[in-house]
C-alpha cells in the first residue's frame, strides 16, 4: 500500500542540519511513502482566542495535516527540549478542542545535532507531547545522529554509507509501523 507522509522540519534556520536530514530521508525512502513537507513557519503565536475562527493559515495546516496517512517529525534539539516553533505548530493543530489533528495519526520522531547526544533528550520532550496529543509513536527504530561536518549535502546526499543504510532502514521500518497501525486505526477520511 502507499501511504502519504507529512513531514515537519522543526527548524526554521535556512542552514537547518535538520532540513538536510529531512532530504536524506526523503531520498531513502522506499516507494510506498509519498513524502510531503508540511511548513508551519507563518503560523502566528497560538491563543486559544483563535479557537472560534482559525485564520486561513491556521485551516491550511491542519488541512495538510489531515491529508497525509501519517507525520515524521524532523528536530532538532534547543536548550534540551523542542524549538518554540515546533511546540506553537502542535498546539495550534491540537486545537480547536474535539478537533485534534494528531489524534490516532501515526508518528515517528528523528533528529541531529553536533552534539553526542543527537537531540536525544529533545525528542523524550516531543515523545511525551505527541503522546499526550494520542499520536501512535514508533518507539524502535530510534535514531539520534551526530551531525558531522559534510555529514549530508543540501540535496540529502549522505557520504557515510552506515548512516546511508542506517537511514533508509529507518524509513523502511516506519512504513511498515503505519502499515500496522492503519490495520488498527483505519482511516475515515
Ligand atoms: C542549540 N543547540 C543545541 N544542541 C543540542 O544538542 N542540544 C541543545 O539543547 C541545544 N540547544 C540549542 C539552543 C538553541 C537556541 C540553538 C540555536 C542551538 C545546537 C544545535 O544542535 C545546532 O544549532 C543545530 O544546527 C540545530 O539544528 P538546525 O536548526 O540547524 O536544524
Amino acid at each position: 500500500a502507499d501511504f502519504k507522509v507529512g513531514y515537519f522540519v522543526g527548524s526554521l534556520a535556512k542552514g537547518s542540519i535538520n532540513r538536510k536530514l529531512a532530504q536524506a530521508l526523503v531520498r531513502l525512502a522506499p516507494a510506498e511513502l509519498q513524502m510531503q513537507e508540511i511548513r508551519f513557519g507563518d503560523l502566528p503565536l497560538y491563543s486559544y482566542d483563535y479557537d472560534a475562527d482559525y485564520p486561513p493559515v491556521a485551516r491550511e495546516f491542519k488541512a495538510a495535516i489531515a491529508d497525509v496517512d501519517a507525520v515524521l517529525f524532523v528536530t532538532p534539539e534547543y536548550n534540551r527540549s523542542i524549538p518554540g516553533g515546533l511546540k506553537n505548530a502542535i498546539d495550534w493543530a491540537s486545537r480547536p478542542w474535539g478537533q485534534n489533528s494528531f489524534t490516532r495519526k501515526p508518528s515517528a520522531i528523528i533528529g541531529t545535532s553536533p552534539g553526542a547526544i543527537g537531540t536525544a533528550v529533545g525528542q523524550q520532550h516531543l515523545k511525551s507531547i505527541l503522546g499526550f496529543c494520542n499520536s501512535p509513536m514508533m518507539n524502535a527504530v530510534e535514531a539520534y545522529i551526530q551531525f558531522t561536518p559534510d555529514l549530508i549535502s543540501d540535496e540529502g546526499k549522505v557520504s557515510v554509507e552506515s548512516t546511508e543504510t542506517f537511514l533508509r532502514n529507518y524509513m523502511s521500518e516506519f512504513r511498515d509501523f503505519i502499515g500496522r497501525v492503519l490495520t488498527v486505526y483505519p482511516r475515515s477520511n
